[in-house]
């Protein structure tokens, strides 16, 4: 699975922890930035993994601001992206389980180390259950077309 990392510099340093374990389990990662702890606009990072993922050039998207709210309303402007605000893991599982959402959000301030890989492992590896939650989605996607 490839997935793209984005964030600000709020998002900074839990995006290179993030990086790091993923890479250690093998997943392929597009790293968007930003690269350092410098001041930058969260809404270039979110919109730019959502494209990424909306164009299938990567599977999933994980965005990181400071608390995660600016970079996830980023990312979910852009059409097709269901982000999904986790600081939990049951969310994280759900999320996927019923809204197969394609791109994680977190924020760095607010999740320690631990249990933001929690989050990210359960996001990663938790499937889509379809069904009547297809459904649902579906009802979303055909708003979004119209709009
Ligand atoms: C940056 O200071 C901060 O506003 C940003 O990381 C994020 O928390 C916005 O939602």
């Amino acid at each position: 699975m490839k997935i793209a990392l984005a964030s600000d510099h709020g998002g900074f340093e839990l995006k290179e922890i993030v990086r790091e374990y993923l890479t250690e389990k093998g997943y392929e990662i597009m790293d968007l930035g930003t690269y350092n702890t410098d001041s930058v606009d969260y809404p270039d990072y979110g919109l730019k993994a959502g494209q990424e993922v909306a164009s299938g050039n990567v599977d999933r998207g994980i965005v990181i601001c400071g608390t995660g709210i600016g970079i996830s309303i980023s990312a979910n402007k852009v059409k097709g992206i269901r982000c999904a605000l986790c600081h939990d893991v049951y969310s994280a599982e759900m999320t996927r389980a019923h809204n197969d959402s394609n791109v994680l959000a977190m924020g760095g301030r607010v999740v320690g180390r631990d249990l933001a890989l929690r989050i990210v492992k359960a996001w990663v590896e938790s499937d889509f259950e379809g069904g009547r939650h297809a459904r649902r989605i579906d009802k979303i996607t055909e708003y979004e077309n119209k709009c």
